[in-house]
C-alpha cells in the first residue's frame, strides 16, 4: 500500500520503518525535508531526506516530500505531526489530498510552552482529534496509538503480554479497517478497544498526564496499560 506521514519525526520514522519492512511504500514529509532534527537531550535525527534515501540503501520503497506530496500519495495517511503544528501541517497536506481517506492521528496536543511536564493545549470539551476531524471533514479520522510511545506502536509484543489500545472516531469501517489492518495483523495489536466517536479521543489524550508521570516514575518508555474486567 502506499502510505503518507505528515511528519518526519521520531514517531513517523519508526512507524515509517516498520511500514517499509511490510513492504508497502512511505512517504514521509517535513516543511523542510533537508534538516536534521535536534532532539536536545533526546539525540539527533536524520532529516528526512537522509531517512528516506537510507531506506532506499536497503532496498525499500521510500520517499521524502512536502506534507502536500505525503498526503496525496498515500492511499492511508497518518498524522504523526507535533499536536501544537498538526492544524497547520495538515492545511499544508491540503483538504483535497485526504479527501475520502483514512488519517491515523497519533498526535497529542501537548504543550512545552511551560516546560516539562507539558500541560494539554486542548482537553476536557474538546480534542485535537475533534479539531482535525472538524478541520478535513471529508478524511475519515481514526485517533489511534497516541497513548504508547513510538517503539510499543509499532512491537507491542515487546511488552511480554497483550496490553491495551484505543480507538475513536466517527466512521466505523474506518475504524474496522484500522484495527483489523494496520493494529492487528501489520502491528500485532491484539486487545483494541473501541472507545466511541471522535469525541472519544478527548479520554485518550488526557491519558497523556498520567503516561508521562508513569514515565517519570519507571524510567520506562516502553510501557503500557491493560484493561482487565470481569
Ligand atoms: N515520540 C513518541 O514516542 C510519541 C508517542 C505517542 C504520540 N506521539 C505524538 O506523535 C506526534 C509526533 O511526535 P514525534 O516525537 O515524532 O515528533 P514531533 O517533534 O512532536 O513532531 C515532528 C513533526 O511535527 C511537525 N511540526 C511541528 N511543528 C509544526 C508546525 N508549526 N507546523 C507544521 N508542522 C509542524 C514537524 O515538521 P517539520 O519536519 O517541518 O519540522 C515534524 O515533522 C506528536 O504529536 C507526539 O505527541 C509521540
Amino acid at each position: 500500500m502506499d502510505i503518507g506521514i505528515i511528519g518526519s519525526g521520531r514517531v513517523a520514522q519508526t512507524v515509517g520503518g516498520k511500514l517499509l519492512d511490510l513492504g508497502h511504500t512511505v512517504t514521509i514529509s517535513s516543511r523542510d525535508t533537508s534538516r536534521a532534527k535536534d532532539l536536545g537531550a533526546m539525540g539527533k535525527l536524520p532529516s528526512a531526506d537522509e531517512w528516506a534515501a537510507a531506506q532506499r540503501a536497503d532496498g525499500a520503497d521510500a520517499a521524502a516530500g512536502s506534507f502536500a506530496q505525503a498526503a496525496a500519495a498515500g492511499e492511508l495517511a497518518i498524522n504523526a505531526t507535533a499536536g501544537a503544528g498538526s492544524l497547520a501541517a495538515l492545511a499544508l497536506a491540503g483538504a483535497s489530498n485526504l479527501r475520502g481517506k483514512i488519517l491515523i492521528d497519533l498526535a497529542n496536543p501537548l504543550d512545552f510552552s511551560q516546560g516539562m511536564p507539558p500541560s494539554l493545549s486542548v482537553c476536557n470539551t474538546d480534542s485535537l482529534g475533534e479539531q482535525v476531524q472538524a478541520a478535513l471533514p471529508e478524511t475519515r479520522v481514526v485517533k489511534t496509538l497516541n497513548t504508547v510511545s513510538a517503539n510499543v506502536m509499532i512491537d507491542p509484543g515487546q511488552l511480554g503480554e497483550p496490553t491495551t489500545i484505543f480507538v475513536a472516531g466517527d466512521d466505523a469501517e474506518a475504524k474496522a479497517w484500522v484495527t483489523r489492518h494496520v493494529l492487528r495483523e501489520w502491528f500485532g495489536w491484539e486487545h483494541v478497544l473501541d472507545l466511541g466517536d471522535i469525541r472519544s479521543a478527548r479520554g485518550a489524550e488526557m491519558y497523556m498526564p498520567i503516561w508521562l508521570r508513569m514515565w517519570a516514575a519507571t524510567g520506562a518508555s516502553a510501557l503500557n496499560i491493560k484493561l482487565v474486567m470481569v
